[in-house]
C-alpha cells in the first residue's frame, strides 16, 4: 500500500517534470526561433544600408581608417530618424562626435578659437595659406573671427552679414570686412526672423534673403573656405537644402553653425538627427567637434564641420585624411 503510494507518488512526480521539461524545452525553442528571426531581420537591415551607403558614395578606398571610422561611427549613432532614440542623441551630441571624431581632428591640427563661443577651423597647407571667410549672423561680436585673421592674416575676402547694421556693419569694418545687411535663410520670402535688439532678441515679420542671394552678392560663389553661421534658426533649413541640393551652393571647405533648439524649430528641427544621418552618408562634410550651449530646458549645438568631398578643399586642409594611392 504504502509501495503503491510511493510509486503513484513518483510516478506523478515524474510526469510533473517532464511537462515542466517540455515547457522548457518549448520556451527555448521559441526563444530560439526568435533569436534567428532578430538575427536574420538584422543582417537584412545591415545589408539594405550598405547598398544604399554605396549608392551614396559613402566608404572611400583611399580614405585613411580614421576617417572611415569616423563617418562610420556617425551614421551609426544618427541612424534613428525622427524617433525617441534620435531626441536623444541631440543631448549627447557632444561626447558622441568626440568619440566618432577626436582622431580625425587631431590628424588635421584642428584649432580652437575662444570668442564668444568657440569657433574652429583646420589650418591650411602653408603658414600663410590665403582664404576668404563669411560670417552669417554678426550677433555683435566678431571675437573669434578678429583671432581668426590674426593667426591667419592671408584672408583675401571676408564679408560678414546681420539683419542689424547697429553695431555689427562698424565690427565687420574694423576688421577690413565688407558688410551686407539681410535676414538669411534658404528661400527669398516674407517670413518670421528673431532679431537681437537692445532687450534681446524679439520676433518681427521681415524680408529674408536666401543663402544662395547673400553669396552671390558677397561674390564668393565659387569657395567659401569659412563658414560661421549663427542665423537663429534658419539653419535648419539650410542645412537640408545643402544636402537635397548641393549643386546650387558654393564648396564650402569648413563651417562654424550654431544649430538652435531642435524641438523649437518646426519639422526641420525635428529631422535634424536624420540630416545628420545623411550628411554622414553623403559623406561631404564630416562632423569634426560639437560643442553644447545649455539654457534652461534648451540644448543648442553649435558644430564645426570639414569638407572632406571637394577637390579643392580636400587638397588645402585635409589631404592628410585620404591615402596617396
Ligand atoms: C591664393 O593662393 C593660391 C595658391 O597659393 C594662388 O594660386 C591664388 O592666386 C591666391 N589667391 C589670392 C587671391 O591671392
Amino acid at each position: 500500500m504504502y509501495q503503491q503510494l510511493k510509486s503513484k507518488e513518483s510516478k506523478s512526480c515524474f510526469t510533473k517534470s517532464a511537462m515542466t521539461n517540455r515547457r522548457i524545452s518549448y520556451v527555448l525553442i521559441g526563444v530560439f526561433i526568435t533569436a534567428i528571426i532578430l538575427l536574420m531581420r538584422q543582417n537584412s537591415i545591415d545589408s539594405f544600408s550598405y547598398k544604399s551607403d554605396t549608392v551614396e558614395g559613402y566608404l572611400s578606398p583611399s580614405w585613411i581608417p580614421e576617417l572611415t571610422n569616423a563617418f562610420t561611427c556617425l551614421r551609426k549613432a544618427f541612424k534613428d530618424g525622427t524617433s525617441f532614440q534620435a531626441a536623444y542623441q541631440w543631448y549627447y551630441m557632444s561626447s558622441t562626435v568626440d568619440k566618432c571624431s577626436d582622431k580625425v581632428a587631431k590628424i588635421l591640427h584642428m584649432e580652437t578659437y575662444k570668442g564668444d563661443e568657440d569657433k574652429f577651423l583646420i589650418p591650411g597647407p602653408t603658414p600663410n595659406f590665403n582664404y576668404t571667410m563669411l560670417t552669417l549672423g554678426v550677433g555683435h561680436s566678431v571675437k573669434a573671427e578678429e583671432l581668426i585673421l590674426k593667426s591667419h592674416p592671408s584672408c583675401t575676402r571676408y564679408v560678414g552679414v546681420d539683419p542689424d547694421p547697429a553695431i555689427n556693419q562698424d565690427l565687420v569694418e574694423k576688421l577690413g570686412g565688407k558688410f551686407l545687411k539681410h535676414v538669411v535663410a534658404v528661400d527669398d520670402n516674407i517670413g518670421g526672423a528673431s532679431l537681437l535688439g537692445k532687450r534681446g532678441y524679439k520676433t518681427v515679420q521681415t524680408q529674408h534673403t536666401s543663402f544662395v542671394n547673400v553669396v552671390k552678392e558677397a561674390e564668393l560663389t565659387k569657395v567659401i573656405d569659412i563658414l560661421i553661421m549663427d542665423i537663429e534658426g534658419a539653419e535648419f533649413g539650410i542645412l537640408a537644402d545643402m544636402i537635397e541640393h548641393p549643386q546650387k551652393y558654393p564648396t564650402i571647405c569648413q563651417m562654424n553653425a550654431e544649430i538652435h533648439n531642435a524641438f523649437e524649430n518646426g519639422p526641420e528641427g525635428y529631422a535634424i538627427i536624420d540630416n545628420l544621418h545623411k550628411m554622414a552618408l553623403q559623406s561631404r562634410y564630416l562632423l569634426l567637434k560639437v560643442t553644447q550651449f545649455k539654457y534652461s530646458k534648451n540644448v543648442f549645438n553649435r558644430c564645426f564641420f570639414i569638407n572632406v568631398k571637394d577637390d579643392y578643399c580636400v587638397k588645402k586642409y585635409a589631404s592628410k585624411l585620404f591615402t596617396s594611392a
